[in-house]
C-alpha cells in the first residue's frame, strides 16, 4: 500500500518535471526563433531568390543560333531582374532537380565552374550596384562585394570598353579541383576548358532570346580579374561576358 507521504513525493516530482518542460520548451522556442530571425536577416541583406525562370520562349534554338552574334555596344538600360535569372539559369541552372544535373553538361557531373554578376549602377533595375555569386542549387544570388566594378573589370579587361558599358557582367571561374581529383591533368587542360565553352554558348543564346548582346571575352589579366572578384580562393578567372540591350 502506497503511504501519504510517497504518494505527495511521486506528485512533487511529476509536477516539477512539468513545469520545467514548459519552460524550457518556452526558453528552446525563443532562442530557436531569435536564431531563425538573425537567419532571415543575413538573409535579406545578402541574399537574393531569383525569380523562377522560363523553359518555354518565342525564339526557337534554330532562331537563336542564327541569330547569335558578340554583341559590343549596348543600350544604357538596365536589364531587369527576370532577365538576369534566365541568363544564370541558363549558364549553370539545375534543370534535373532529381540528379541535381545542370543546363550545361560536365565531365562526371562534378561541376568546376563558378559564376559572378558584376552589376554596375543602374546596371539591373531593383539591384543595388555589387558583385554576386551564382547558387545554382537554390537559383539565388549572394552579395559578396558592395559598389560598381566595372570599371576596375574594364581595365582588367585590357581597356575592352564593352566590358565598361555594359549593364552586367558574367564572370565565369574554375575550381580545377572538382574535376582533376578525378580526371588528372585531362581534367585541367580539356574538360574544364570544354565546359566553360558550353556556359559561354547557353548564355550566347539565351542573350538572343532575350533580346540582349553579349560576347566571350577571354584577354584579360587573370589576377586582376581574380582580385576584382575578391580573391576568391582556388578560382581562376576564364571567361568574362558584358551583357546589355542591343541598340
Ligand atoms: C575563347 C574566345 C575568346 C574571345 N575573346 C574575346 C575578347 O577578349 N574580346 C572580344 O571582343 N571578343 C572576344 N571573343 C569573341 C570573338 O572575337 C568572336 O566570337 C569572333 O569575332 C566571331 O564573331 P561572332 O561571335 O559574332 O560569330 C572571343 C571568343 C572566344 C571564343
Amino acid at each position: 500500500m502506497v503511504s501519504r507521504r510517497s504518494f505527495l513525493t511521486v506528485l512533487f516530482t511529476v509536477l516539477v518535471s512539468f513545469l520545467s518542460s514548459i519552460l524550457y520548451g518556452a526558453i528552446g522556442i525563443r532562442f530557436r526563433n531569435s536564431r531563425v530571425e538573425k537567419h532571415a536577416e543575413t538573409l535579406n541583406l545578402n541574399i537574393l531568390k531569383l525569380p523562377k525562370p522560363k523553359t518555354i520562349g518565342k525564339v526557337s534554338v534554330e532562331e537563336a543560333i542564327a541569330k547569335r552574334r558578340s554583341i559590343r555596344e549596348y543600350r544604357g538600360e538596365p536589364l531587369t531582374i527576370e532577365e538576369l535569372s534566365q541568363i544564370l539559369w541558363a549558364a549553370q541552372g539545375v534543370t534535373d532537380p532529381i540528379n541535381m544535373f545542370r543546363a550545361a553538361p560536365s565531365a562526371g557531373a562534378l561541376y568546376p565552374l563558378e559564376v559572378y554578376v558584376v552589376v554596375k549602377s543602374n546596371g539591373v533595375i531593383g539591384l543595388n550596384p555589387g558583385i554576386y555569386k551564382y547558387n545554382s542549387l537554390n537559383h539565388e544570388i549572394t552579395k559578396i562585394r558592395e559598389g560598381d566594378f566595372s570599371y576596375d573589370l574594364f581595365k582588367a579587361c585590357l581597356s575592352q570598353e564593352w566590358v565598361k558599358n555594359a549593364q552586367v557582367n558574367i564572370v565565369i571561374t574554375a575550381i580545377y579541383g572538382r574535376t582533376t581529383w578525378r580526371y588528372g591533368d585531362r581534367g585541367r587542360e580539356r574538360y574544364v576548358h570544354m565546359e566553360v565553352g558550353h556556359v559561354g554558348e547557353n548564355i550566347y543564346l539565351q542573350c538572343v532570346a532575350l533580346g540582349l548582346g553579349t560576347v566571350a571575352v577571354g584577354a584579360f589579366i587573370d589576377d586582376q580579374v581574380w582580385s576584382v572578384l575578391g580573391n576568391p580562393k582556388d578560382e581562376a578567372p576564364l571567361y568574362v561576358m558584358p551583357i546589355g540591350r542591343v541598340l
